[in-house]
């Protein structure tokens, strides 16, 4: 196989490591828009939510010889881990078959294996790329989760090699939360000057409170409350900050459309010399529309292909079906039913105030989070009743008899319901390498160089491992 990341763009420009089937980038976003745009891929990220599923019979929506062959399985979680594992990196085991289930996976259907090989083999690399880290002193690490402590130290280790190789003094820590990565760099290299900016008064308290404990000083690190929207006030503040020495822009999980806010400040900001960001939750992200016209995707490249997300689809870009507990690793299958009895759950109540005409929502049908707990999923009618609460719709509006009857009408739909779930998050892979992918295009729109890809963390500890990054060329000072 060919080495990846030595592939040249038009431009002569070092190319992301892409997936392994693809040496051009331009195909490889024409055929990744387009897979996202085909109408199965449309269906089963939004076009019917998996709650919307018994309403519009999405079950009946996917191809016929697929959910004959998924609901062969004895369990749906079998099926399930099936679909996963058929999109998981190449290291990741499969799952461990007893000999009819072994049978099962092997007569998965010809059009399914495709789709599902054509999903994987549209997916960025997500293995880890070895790069040094820093092993921190038990006064940092003992206030961090294994997670966390493991991305501060690989993302420090990178910023403090870039900055060595550029003569960066400065970092810009946006979304900075409890401050771990900016006072990390704060406290083990003096000669750097940090300011972080989270929008969160109780993130940056908490933050303040760490670095002074640490007894690092005012003038080594800098923290600031502030909601980071685009302005030109922050690029200002940031410039004055500067006082005209190099910085560079970091950002771990930034969310939503910070990223998109960071990227913008990285191409607008004179100062700011190199960037880093790791990209999540992607449903915080805003589409582009006539009221926000900044919003997704942000590259012309993209915008030439008229992608579009759709809410569901970015939710799924936040989920991580790999790292899952599996069937076959300690977890039981009746753990596992307490998740699909909830989509079940909702599934059949949204079928119900269908059905009744209940408009419960807002204009823009926005679901809202309906605060159910475990003890309300006992059974339906529990669960509708909390969630009849939650919609402000009263108890005799639906008596427990209709409740009881949906009930045992829908009540063998559990697998059906799990499995569309399922398939829509499968396409989680490919929905963040767009996302990433329209950053990387926007990077190269205002002439970063050096724009890289690259999977940071080990995706098994941290899905969201992508780190966006770019420099700006060397300036004539
Ligand atoms: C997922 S947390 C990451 C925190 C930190 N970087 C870390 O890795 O531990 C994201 C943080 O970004 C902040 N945030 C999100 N969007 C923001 C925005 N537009 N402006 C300022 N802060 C924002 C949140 O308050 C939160 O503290």
């Amino acid at each position: 196989m060919a080495k990846r990341e030595c592939l040249l763009d038009s431009d002569g420009m070092t190319l992301p490591q892409l997936p392994c089937s693809y040496d051009n980038i331009d195909t490889y976003t024409t055929d990744l828009c387009h897979f996202l745009a085909t109408p199965l891929v449309r269906q089963i990220t939004g076009g019917i939510h998996a709650n919307d599923a018994l309403i519009y019979n999405a079950w009946e929506a996917l191809p016929r010889e697929w959910t004959e062959w998924l609901s062969a399985w004895p369990h749906h979680r079998l099926a399930q881990q099936d679909l996963i594992d058929s999109i998981g990196e190449e290291h990741e085991s499969g799952t461990i078959y007893c000999e009819v289930q072994s049978q099962l996976a092997r007569r998965r259907p010809e059009s399914l294996t495709d789709w599902l090989a054509t999903m994987k083999m549209l997916a960025l690399p997500r293995t880890q790329r070895p790069s040094p880290t820093i092993t921190l002193p038990e006064v940092l690490a003992d206030r961090m989760q294994p997670k966390k402590l493991a991305e501060v130290s690989t993302a420090a280790a990178y910023i403090r090699d870039i900055c060595q190789k550029k003569g960066i003094t400065r970092i810009v820590d946006m979304g900075s939360g409890q401050g771990y990565l900016s006072i990390t760099l704060a406290y083990l290299f003096p000669s750097l000057r940090c300011l972080s900016i989270d929008g969160s008064e109780s993130q940056v308290a908490g933050s303040q409170a760490f670095a002074t404990s640490l007894g690092i000083p005012d003038n080594r690190l800098r923290q600031v409350v502030q909601w980071i929207d685009g302005s030109s006030a922050l690029a200002s503040m940031i410039e004055d900050w500067a006082q005209g020495e190099s910085c560079m822009l970091v950002g771990l999980h930034a969310c939503g459309n910070l990223s998109e806010h960071m990227l913008r400040y990285f191409a607008a900001v004179p100062c700011i010399e190199a960037l880093a960001v790791v990209g999540c939750c992607y449903n915080h992200i805003i589409p582009r529309s006539p009221a926000n016209p900044a919003g997704f995707p942000i590259s012309t490249a993209l915008r030439k292909h008229n992608v579009t997300l759709s809410a569901t689809a970015l939710m799924t870009g936040c989920q991580a079906p790999n790292n899952w507990a599996r069937v076959d690793s300690g977890c039981s299958l009746e753990q596992t039913s307490v998740f699909s009895k909830r989509r079940l759950y909702r599934a059949i109540l949204e079928k119900l105030l269908h059905d009744r005409g209940f408009r419960p929502y807002a204009k823009d049908e926005t679901k809202p989070v309906l605060g159910i707990r475990k003890q309300d999923t006992a059974s339906f009618t529990s669960f509708a009743r909390r969630a009849m609460r939650c919609l402000n719709i009263a108890d005799d509006e639906l008596s427990a008899t209709e409740l009881k009857s949906y009930e045992q009408r829908y009540a063998d739909h559990e697998g059906q319901i799990a499995i569309l779930w399922t398939f829509s998050v499968l396409c989680c892979k490919v929905v963040e390498s767009l996302v990433a992918l329209d950053r990387y295009w926007f990077l190269k729109e205002q002439e970063g160089e050096a724009i890289d890809i690259i999977p940071i963390f080990d995706v098994s500890i941290s899905p969201r491992n992508l780190m966006i990054v770019s420099e700006k060329a060397c300036s004539e000072k």
